[in-house]
């Protein structure tokens, strides 16, 4: 189950390269596939759908990542089709950083999640399978998780949908969860619009590259927003695909997406004096669907992606 990542330092440690297809700490995958097969259930009985996830597969893989999302049949099937999948793959991912267990694990602290990109409602189904996971087994903990979600599509029917789900059957008292959905462009905010100064964790879950591809000078900017407002000692994490489709073109050279943010946040390799240190990373992490486990409509597929778990210094 465990692969070699790299701490800050550079020194080998232990961490996953392979998450497990459902980690003991979240809730079963069985509970979050009946959420998507109940609040979508219209959707995945459409002959419509087909169509629509061919449409949505082409305009992703075009990066037209705008058009992507531009219509509510298109943002319900990608949550039919793609968002299960990366639900479970985030709750698992959330379980295995050390650090993001242990900030669920306090069982009174009111924690606050900013996800970035996060309309499709993967980080929260995610966070919320490992926050319902460890409140089922201390009930009495008076912990509780706000998430925010800020993306340039109308998702807001989707993210209230799935909160409610959580909210009225995940737990028992649904007011220790919340969310709440900001429609607009993330790299026009201010500090203040996405409470940067009370966020525990920021999520930047494959987006990263969409807003590169969109505006890279803005994009830049927004992670020194991110520097100069988030507080010490919170997180930061950021997941895009490995491999070349992450790469983009700076002058006549290609990088790694991540190459780029490391630098941004990190600082040189050789220095290493940015605002940032990375506390847990892989370049290459396995998310298997656990088909046995799963008995839904749409195939769902492995997700392998690199990640980062940065902590402000
Ligand atoms: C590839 S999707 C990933 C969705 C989700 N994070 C997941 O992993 O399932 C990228 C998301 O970023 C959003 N997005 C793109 N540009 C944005 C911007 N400038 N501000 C806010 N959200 C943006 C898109 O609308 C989309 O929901």
């Amino acid at each position: 189950m465990s692969g070699r990542g790299k701490s800050a330092k550079g020194a080998a440690k232990p961490t996953n390269d392979i998450i497990p297809a459902n980690h003991p700490e979240t809730y079963t995958t069985k509970k979050v596939i009946e959420l998507f097969l109940e609040c979508f259930k219209y959707i995945l009985a459409s002959e419509e759908l087909p169509e629509m996830v061919q449409l949505v597969k082409g305009e992703l893989f075009n990066r037209n990542y705008i058009e992507a999302f531009n219509s509510e049949d298109k943002r319900l099937a990608y949550v039919a089709r793609w968002v299960p999948a990366r639900a479970l793959a985030y709750a698992s991912l959330f379980a295995s950083l050390d650090e993001v267990l242990q900030m669920f694990r306090d069982p009174v602290e009111e924690r606050r999640v900013l996800c970035v990109g996060g309309g499709a409602a993967s980080e929260v189904v995610g966070l919320a399978s490992l926050f319902s996971g460890i409140k089922l087994k201390d009930g009495n903990s008076s912990s509780s998780l706000h998430v925010d979600v800020v993306d340039i599509a109308d998702w807001t029917n989707i993210v209230h949908k799935v909160s409610l789900h959580v909210q009225q059957k995940w737990l028992y008292d649904g007011t220790s969860f919340s969310s709440s959905f900001v429609c607009g462009d993330v790299l026009q905010l201010s500090a203040e619009e996405l409470h940067l100064a009370e966020q525990n964790l920021v999520t930047l879950l494959f987006t990263t590259n969409e807003l590169f591809c969109e505006k890279r000078m803005e994009t830049v900017r927004f992670l020194q927003l991110l520097s100069k407002n988030c507080r010490k000692g919170s997180y930061l994490l950021i997941t895009e695909s490995a491999g070349s489709y992450s790469h983009i073109t700076v002058g006549l050279k290609q990088f790694p997406v991540q190459f780029l943010i490391d630098t941004i946040l990190v600082g040189k390799p050789s220095e290493k004096n940015g605002p940032w240190e990375i506390v847990q990373l892989s370049e290459s992490c396995w998310y298997r669907v656990d088909d046995r486990e799963i008995d839904y409509p749409v195939k769902l597929e492995n997700m392998r992606f690199f990640y980062r778990l940065y902590r402000k210094k």
